[in-house]
């Protein structure tokens, strides 16, 4: 069985553990998490990074530091991973949603534009597959509005937005007020569960590490600028343990040999499979990067992309849909009857349509062209 996924290791992991052990502190904000946080400041330009024990946290603590809570509004796409929506959720701020756009699952600006009203506080992007959204126009939207941008990158490590009103080529992460990653076994970077906040908001990074640190401000006291620490305001215990960080700084070693070699699959199953007439596979945007965090197209029917999946099942290759769109979900349709009927179209047709193919480091050339034979055999003879 060829499968949709095998979370890559670099060999370098048990030798990082076995420090941690020497070193003697395993739980968070140690050798690692600090290693791990500077790599990410460093490499992106990031202004300050928060290791954590997921996205999904990462994305809590967006929501606790931008202060969203009862009687706001924010703009999420319904075509995203529940914690994307969840954690605004969570401090009694209400959702509302938008469509996609028509030539890729990100948010569509002129979507956002018909649902903001005076109590909308912030947009939250999701750079899908590591493609970045329209942030030239999503940030100009959110200046007339005087909204703030949080950035789901679950997906978008390593991966770029070149602005056409600067030139500027900014690392994904960098666009919004603040910025959430995930380290999933799933994503190219992983380290089992896992997580980084980015936060670019001057002003929102002195309350960071308290909300970080339990609501405690015991990171001041570490560094000795005060004498005891206590509870200072909200918080969680978000960060993650030395473990987490010395095998996520083993897969940051590797970087940029994961990333040429994911770019690579991506590439073969691009050239193999671009002239199908049955299927619809999304261009990169010339102002956007590729970092082959996904490789998916866009069948014609729910009834294809059904077929399709039990076809190759049988020829023993695992392909996978990937969301169902939130404001249609069991949970939405009783928190907010009336918006659930809605009508987001383009989400509607990546719930039914969108189909991922196998990306992993180690997935090899002959498996590659396995899975575009089969693909193609498909529909030569649908
Ligand atoms: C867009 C998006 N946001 C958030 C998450 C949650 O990530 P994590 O599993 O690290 O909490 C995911 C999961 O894949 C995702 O796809």
């Amino acid at each position: 069985m060829i499968p949709f996924n095998k979370p890559y290791c670099t060999g370098k992991e048990k030798e990082l553990f076995e420090d941690v052990i020497k070193r003697g502190k395993f739980s968070g904000n140690g050798y690692y998490t600090q290693l791990c946080q500077k790599y990410f400041e460093s490499k992106y330009g990031f202004k300050k990074c928060l290791l954590t024990t997921s996205c999904t946290d990462a994305l809590e603590m967006c929501a606790i530091l931008t202060d969203i809570g009862f009687g706001d509004e924010v703009i999420i796409p319904s075509y995203t991973f529940v914690s994307s929506a969840l954690a605004f959720v969570r401090q009694g701020a209400k959702i509302v949603f938008a469509d996609s756009t028509k030539k890729n699952p990100n948010i569509d600006p002129d979507s956002i534009k018909k649902v903001i009203t005076t109590k909308t506080k912030a947009i939250v992007v999701v750079h899908y597959a590591g493609c970045a959204c329209d942030m030239d126009r999503i940030g100009d939207i959110a200046k007339k509005h005087g909204l703030m941008i949080i950035e789901d990158a679950a997906q978008a490590i390593d991966s770029y937005y070149i602005s056409a009103k600067t030139g500027n080529r900014m690392p994904l992460g960098s666009l919004g007020d603040v910025a959430a990653f995930s380290f999933h076994e799933t994503k190219n970077i992983q380290s089992g569960e896992g997580g980084l906040l980015v936060i670019n908001n001057e002003k929102l990074i002195n309350r960071s590490e308290i909300v970080w640190e339990k609501g405690t401000n015991r990171s001041e006291f570490f560094r000795g600028e005060v004498n005891k620490y206590e509870w200072v305001d909200f918080g969680s215990s978000f960060l993650a343990s030395e473990y987490t960080a010395a095998f996520l700084y083993a897969q940051l070693l590797e970087m940029d040999i994961i990333q040429k070699r994911r770019i690579d699959i991506w590439n073969q199953y691009n050239y193999g499979l671009k002239d199908i007439k049955d299927i619809m596979i999304p261009e990169i945007p010339d102002n956007c990067t590729n970092n082959a965090h996904i490789f998916y197209f866009v069948c014609q029917s729910l009834e294809d992309r059904s077929d399709l999946i039990t076809w190759m099942k049988q020829h023993e290759v695992q392909l996978v849909f990937h969301y169902l769109c939130l404001h249609k979900s069991k949970f939405y349709k009783k928190y907010d009857p009336a918006f659930s009927n809605i009508s987001l179209p383009y989400s509607d047709y990546y719930t039914e349509n969108l189909v991922r193919l196998p990306l992993y480091f180690d997935l090899t050339n002959e498996e590659v062209q396995i899975v575009i034979g089969l693909i193609r055999e498909f529909f030569t003879k649908k």
